[in-house]
């Protein structure tokens, strides 16, 4: 069905409550921590817009909000531990909650909290490496929160399910805070807002269409917070947007462009962080590139801009970088600015960013580090897969990337697929380093001497502390990190319908165990 663009204002989800907070010193020490409740629930209807009869989605639900769509926003602070007890209230295995799932579905489900550094028991770690939630159980996950301020987000992560999981709605914003961050000056309160970019596509009668003849899912409508292509009512002042690529597949390369009015530059646009935290130095763009998994935290600086209209505009090819096989998604939603500011913009963007957790020198950390070497190709067209330096493998081989605790590691990815794909480690905090073009690959997967291009340094916006790295193919790119929590997590692509394994019905899937132990390997 057609939906006229724009009308709809998009919503922000809300903050999750905790169940209930004990004082300090009663019942022992476990019951000073905050707790919540997420229940997932299938008899949620959601409206995509407000002109269209309602979707059977999925969402989480705390003891404040029932929400039918994704889930409310959990936000913690440094140093403040919670935990979170997740209910699977799906029906038995053998029951699919919607036509287009798996036949072998067993509505088993996993939450992980992307980009947290908490302990692989409560990682949510997809079987059979970790435990997930049958239907009528449940699951609790201890968060300590020892990090600095950063965007991160919780999603379903169950083995050869967690793409159809997300799609229909589990999924979820997870802000860290500190401190720190209220120092820097950026805007906040009401002038900070995320936004959950997706996109879907529905059937005559407003379900949820997912499908998997090919190796993505791209849908054809942009659907933000789970509105259709909405519009946000700005004031000309400056705002923070935290962005965050919920998409199954589809990358986004953002820009402002005009509609209507009379012309202008485009409002200033300063990256001030990304997955993990913030930028040293806010980095100003023009435009950006999002791949799914990937958070950027914007500051878009609308003074002077009174009265206009902005769309946040996308020309990525799907699958990116092309050659396009899916419809373009050319627009996303709309930035309506009123006539005047309500009170006074202090907001600022700062030259420098001191206190973060990024002041680390670079090259001091790349001297210290152990060079590991992974790939992505296809042994199969079209069955993109990932593998150490050898070879391609499957999430149920053996563990090959075994990192000692505590080391510090330089992953080179060569990525010899056609496809970018966004790479992912779980509960590691990992920075781009950058990235070589490889001319030609031999028939293993190595770069053909002679054939490696220069060195081409991490952009200025995706430097500072991340945990998703855009890999694009015929490039080695490079990242860097250090292993502080032991046990055996995943490292995976962020392409939902790849680390899933989607095409192939999970029989292959483009992800690793990621198994940090005493002894490195
Ligand atoms: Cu968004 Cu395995 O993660
Ligand atoms: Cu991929």
């Amino acid at each position: 069905p057609a939906v006229t663009p724009f009308i709809d204002n998009v919503q922000q989800p809300p903050v999750a409550a905790p169940d209930r907070r004990h004082q300090r010193g009663l019942g022992g020490h476990d019951d000073d921590r905050l707790r919540y409740t997420l229940t997932v629930d299938v008899h949620n209807t959601h409206k995509f817009s407000s002109a269209w009869g309602p979707t059977r989605t999925l969402g989480y639900s705390t003891a404040n909000a029932t929400v039918d769509y994704l889930g409310p926003t959990i936000v913690t602070r440094e140093g403040r531990p919670i935990k979170v007890r997740v209910v699977n209230n799906l029906p038995a295995a053998g029951t699919p909650v919607f036509p287009f799932d798996q036949p072998n579905n067993n509505n088993t489900i996993t939450t992980h909290r992307h980009g947290g550094l908490q302990p692989v028991k409560s990682d949510g770690v997809p079987a059979p490496n970790g435990v997930e939630v049958p239907p009528g159980g449940s699951q609790t996950n201890h968060y300590p929160n020892d990090q600095a301020a950063a965007p991160l987000w919780y999603h379903d992560h169950a083995d050869a399910m967690d793409s159809y999981h997300v799609y229909e709605g589990l999924a979820g914003l997870a802000p860290n805070t500190d401190k720190r961050e209220r120092s820097f000056g950026l805007p906040r309160g009401d002038f900070a807002k995320s936004y959950v970019l997706q996109d879907k596509s529905f059937n005559a009668d407003y379900s949820l269409c997912y499908t998997h003849a090919d190796p993505e899912f791209f849908g054809d409508l942009p659907v933000i917070n789970g509105t259709i292509a909405p519009k946000q009512n700005v004031e000309p002042r400056r705002y923070t947007f935290t962005l965050v690529n919920g998409s199954d597949s589809r990358f986004y390369h953002l820009s402002l462009q005009q509609v209507g009015g009379a012309p202008s530059g485009p409002p200033a646009m300063t990256v001030v962080g990304n997955d993990e935290g913030y930028l040293l130095h806010p980095a100003p763009v023009r435009d950006l590139l999002i791949a799914p998994g990937e958070r950027y935290r914007v500051v878009v600086d609308f003074t002077g801009h009174n009265s206009q209209k902005w769309v946040l505009a996308n020309d990525a090819p799907a699958p990116y970088p092309g050659p396009n096989a899916a419809p373009l998604i050319p627009r996303l939603m709309r930035f309506d600015v009123g006539p005047h500011v309500t009170s006074p913009d202090h907001s600022r963007v700062p030259k420098k960013i001191r206190e973060t957790n990024n002041t680390e020198p670079l090259a001091r950390t790349l001297r210290e580090a152990r060079l590991r070497t992974v790939q992505a190709g296809e042994n199969t067209p079209g069955v993109p897969q990932i593998g150490d330096k050898k070879q391609l493998l499957n999430y149920f081989d053996p563990p090959t990337e075994k990192p000692q605790l505590g080391s510090t590691e330089v992953w080179a990815m060569r990525n010899h697929s056609p496809d970018a794909h966004p790479f992912h480690e779980h509960i590691v905090e990992l920075r781009l380093v950058g990235r070589w073009h490889v001319g030609q690959w031999d028939a293993n997967g190595r770069p053909v001497p002679g054939t490696i291009g220069p060195f081409e340094p991490a952009a200025a916006y995706e430097s500072g502390p991340k945990d998703t790295f855009v890999s694009p193919p015929d490039f080695i790119t490079a990242w860097v990190g250090t292993y502080t929590i032991p046990g055996t997590s995943v490292w995976h692509c962020h392409i939902l319908s790849h680390e899933d394994g989607a095409s192939t019905g999970g029989a292959i899937e483009m992800m690793r165990p990621l198994a940090v132990g005493k002894k490195p390997q």
